[in-house]
């Protein structure tokens, strides 16, 4: 029978991918199966985000979260949760009062620590590691102006993992950031794993997003923090992995590029398919940063592709919508692209 990803690789790394409802539900099927025959971890793209799963104050919703740790139990996969402190698709009353103001540090504190308490309690035992804190630094390594960072300082991330820590001892924690290649990003990541450290606050690992362009970032500035991060004491881990084949967004141009027919076929090279010499370069790029996943998988303990296939990917729509994009390892036809072929001999 047929080498698939995950056998591959199994004394290397993890092979995770991000899964939606339709697939965690059953309802694509063909992708249910794509991602049970070739992984074994699966991370949440959107249910277990705040907006999701605790819309309103007093009111979660587990619909979707509770299929998607169905599906991971189900089939004997490493279950990873992401994640509990984002600025991003966050809850719109969390951090606010009835009049849009910020709340005290008191009631945020004890916002975080409820919402963080049940989510994790809900699911322990069954998640390996939470990605508890995401995107906390800018490129230039200052922190992220979000509503945690205005309210309460640098103190909400020591704050968020130990509150995670105390619901589900066990469970492995993460820090999970893009852009890892900055070198702002990368000083800052460390700074903050060390801090964690010296309070003795369990951190685990830190996750390294792989939104990748065939420009940025160069593999050996990415190779850098790798290593930086590694030097910590944590593991790493490659945790939403894609590459876009298109041309980032000219600055005169819409969000929606459906709308915009100058730009179209500008912003929208590829509608239909990839021509051979540029699905080579995608192909090219692609197994450098598996080579170099594989150099260091003393270190790397699992790589996350961030969708099953391309049709599921949200490159398609960021940063610009109505785009066809070729960014994850399956094709819209279910199909291996020809680098999982060459990596699955690699390995
Ligand atoms: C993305 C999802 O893939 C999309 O479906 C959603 O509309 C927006 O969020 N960084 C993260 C992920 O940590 O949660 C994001 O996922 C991509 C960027």
């Amino acid at each position: 029978s047929e080498v698939t990803l995950k056998d591959a690789f199994a004394n290397k790394f993890l092979m995770g991918v991000a899964i939606n409802d339709n697939q965690a539900s059953g309802r694509d099927s063909a992708g249910a199966q794509l991602i049970i025959k070739h992984f074994n971890s699966v991370a949440p793209e959107n249910c277990m985000k705040s907006e999701v799963i605790h819309p309103e104050e007093g009111r979660y919703d587990f619909t979707q979260s509770d299929r998607f740790v169905a599906f991971g139990e189900k089939y004997n996969m490493d279950i990873i949760g992401h994640t509990l402190i984002w600025h991003s698709q966050l809850a719109p009353w969390f951090c606010v009062d009835e009049n849009g103001k910020n709340v005290s540090k008191e009631v945020l504190t004890e916002r975080m620590k409820e919402h963080i308490t049940t989510v994790v309690s809900r699911y322990k035992g069954k998640i390996k590691g939470w990605d508890v804190v995401n995107e906390a630094f800018e490129d230039d390594g200052s922190y992220r102006q979000t509503k945690f960072y205005e309210i309460l300082g640098e103190d909400y991330i020591p704050l968020a993992f130990q509150f995670a820590h105390e619901a589900d001892p066990d469970a492995e924690l993460y820090y999970n950031d893009y852009s890892m290649a900055h070198k702002g990003r990368r000083d800052a990541v460390v700074n903050m794993v060390k801090k964690l450290q010296a309070k003795g606050i369990r951190i685990d690992a830190v996750g390294m997003q792989g939104h990748f362009t065939m420009e940025f970032p160069k593999v050996e500035d990415f190779e850098t923090s790798l290593l930086a991060f590694a030097a910590t004491g944590v593991k790493v881990m490659i945790t939403e992995l894609d590459l876009t084949i298109l041309p980032p967004p000219a600055p005169n141009v819409g969000a929606d590029v459906s709308a915009n027919f100058d730009y179209q076929k500008e912003m929208n090279p590829y509608p239909d398919m990839l021509p051979d010499s540029v699905s080579k370069a995608w192909n090219d790029r692609m197994s450098e940063f598996f080579k170099l996943f594989i150099k260091h998988s003393d270190k790397v303990t699992r790589v996350t592709v961030w969708g099953a296939t391309d049709a599921d990917s949200w490159r398609n729509d960021w940063p610009m919508k109505g785009r066809t994009d070729y960014p994850v390892l399956f094709d819209r036809n279910y199909q291996p692209k020809p680098f999982v072929n060459e990596m699955i001999n690699e390995a």
